[in-house]
């Protein structure tokens, strides 16, 4: 049976003790970790670049999941990719050249994400989901964590997963913001398979509990 995958979210945990927070993701059980980096730009906030992956990956045999909320991903990936990263995910807002960039990402062999913030309708996307390995479904508006879920994204991820099961397409779903212990029940049953979560990790004081109990959430089709 397949099950959810959590992905705590770094972007909660503080940055001056990172590698004690690698340490609790590790030892809660989830396989991820969620890789926040912020340009200033794209987001009106600003996080950690390419060093800071590098020298985690040195501390972790984690999944390290970047989502890129930059202006020019393409000019960002080499450095992304030489720091280690598993799965680098970009904005479809941020990059006309999708197509091409997803190519980049998946020679270099890492998996491809394209992720659409909520005011982005799905059908922006749908040559993407043709060539991408995962798609990141914004719950919030990117920038920040601590936020509330926007239910109407849910329905996006039950379309995404509806268009896949259409199309016989094998990419993961993953929803991203405001996603805890209350909201993930309906995120999954929408056919969401990763689960990024910020807040409701960090602040667990329980976390290898909440990762059991999300993994234990039934998956539709599943
Ligand atoms: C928001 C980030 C999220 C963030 C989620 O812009 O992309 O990954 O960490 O945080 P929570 O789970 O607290 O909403
Ligand atoms: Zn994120």
């Amino acid at each position: 049976m397949r099950t959810p995958i959590v992905a705590p979210s770094l972007l909660a945990a503080d940055f001056a003790e990172a590698g004690s927070a690698l340490r609790t993701v590790e030892e809660s059980g989830a396989p991820w970790i969620h890789l926040d980096v912020m340009d200033g730009r794209f987001v009106p906030n600003l996080t950690f670049g390419h060093k800071m992956v590098a020298d985690l990956r040195k501390r972790s045999k984690l999944f390290f999941d970047a989502h890129l909320m930059t202006e020019s991903p393409e000019s960002l990936l080499d450095g992304f990719v030489d720091a280690g990263a598993d799965a680098i995910t970009f904005h479809i807002e941020a990059c006309v050249h999708a197509h091409r960039l997803i190519e980049r990402i998946r020679a270099a062999g890492l998996k491809a994400g394209i992720s659409l913030v909520p005011s982005t309708p799905v059908s922006s996307i749908t040559e993407a989901l043709r060539s991408v390995d995962m798609v990141l479904v914004m719950t919030v508006n990117p920038g920040f964590g601590g936020q509330r879920l926007i239910p109407r994204c849910v329905d996006k991820i039950a379309e995404i997963r509806a268009f896949r099961d259409r199309e016989g397409l094998s990419f993961d779903i993953a929803a991203d913001g405001g996603v805890n212990q209350a909201t993930a029940p309906g995120v999954v049953a929408a056919g969401a398979d990763i689960l990024v979560m910020g807040s409701a990790f960090f602040e667990s004081t329980d976390p290898a509990a909440l990762v059991r109990g999300i993994s234990a959430l039934a998956m539709p089709g599943s």
